[in-house]
């Protein structure tokens, strides 16, 4: 079982969607996923709660803002899925400290705006020290969300430029910004429970879904190399 948490200091940045984006496509190719709902919005839990989602996708709302219960959460999550993906809340405190820490792989979302790039070196920097604290390197990756399908920016350019530079990892593939990923949560499901009539755009928001899973897949793998090598 792998433990993916989302992590970003910033509101809105599009953790939920990609993370449900990741969790439909998993859940397509017949994996059970569990969420930890660790937002006290309780989005994910309020999704659930519409009664469609597919039966391999299930979701722990964690009930405690200030970490308490989260280690049992994670810890219920692990027993029942391959994949457990942790969804947080857009400010840092001790709970999203915790579930950074049980990560095999920390996702930072970020939009493609100058604002973001300076967000996304907070949430890495908020990993780095949770890692010292734990004495074990936690595998982050940084992925571009929200981006226009239409137009690739200069911004966009210039930021992923900017990031690269850092030499921090960054996803090869972006999730763009399309209306049926807004649609799951209206609709209580994922990308595949939706129907080419309800909405527009349905097969590239499918196909971006499924490389973006690939490439998460792919991120994952390469942590947990990180991670034996460290160890050994
Ligand atoms: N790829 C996308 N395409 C279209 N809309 C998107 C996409 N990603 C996010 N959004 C929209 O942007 C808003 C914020 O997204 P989301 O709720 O996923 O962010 P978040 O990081 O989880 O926010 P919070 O910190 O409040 O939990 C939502 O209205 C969502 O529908
Ligand atoms: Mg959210």
């Amino acid at each position: 079982m792998r433990v993916l948490t989302m992590v970003s200091p910033k509101g809105g940045a599009g953790k939920t969607t990609m993370a449900m984006a990741f969790a439909g496509e998993i859940a397509h190719r017949g994996q059970n996923v569990c969420f930890v709902d660790a937002d006290p919005n309780k989005p994910l839990s309020l999704w659930a709660a519409q009664g469609n989602k597919p039966e391999n996708i299930h979701v722990i709302t964690d009930e405690d803002k200030d970490g308490d219960t989260i280690y049992d959460s994670i810890d219920a999550a692990k027993e029942r899925a391959d994949w457990v993906i942790i969804d947080t809340e857009g400010s840092p405190n001790v709970r999203v400290t915790r579930t950074i820490t049980e990560a095999g792989l920390c996702v930072i979302p970020i939009r493609a705006s100058y604002l973001d790039s300076a967000q996304a070196a907070r949430a890495v920097k908020l990993i780095k020290d949770a890692s010292r604290q734990n004495r074990r390197k936690i595998p982050f990756v940084i992925a571009f969300t929200q981006v226009k399908a239409a137009i690739v920016t200069k911004t966009y350019k210039d930021i992923g430029q900017q990031i690269r530079e850092q030499v921090l990892p960054v996803l090869p593939v972006e999730l763009f910004e399309r209306e049926p990923l807004v649609k799951m949560f209206a609709f209580g499901t994922t990308l595949y429970g939706l129907a080419d009539s309800e909405v527009g755009g349905l097969p590239k928001a499918l196909e971006n879904a499924s490389a973006l899973t690939d490439a998460l897949i792919e991120a994952f793998t390469e942590g947990a190399k990180t991670l034996e090598a460290t160890a050994a």
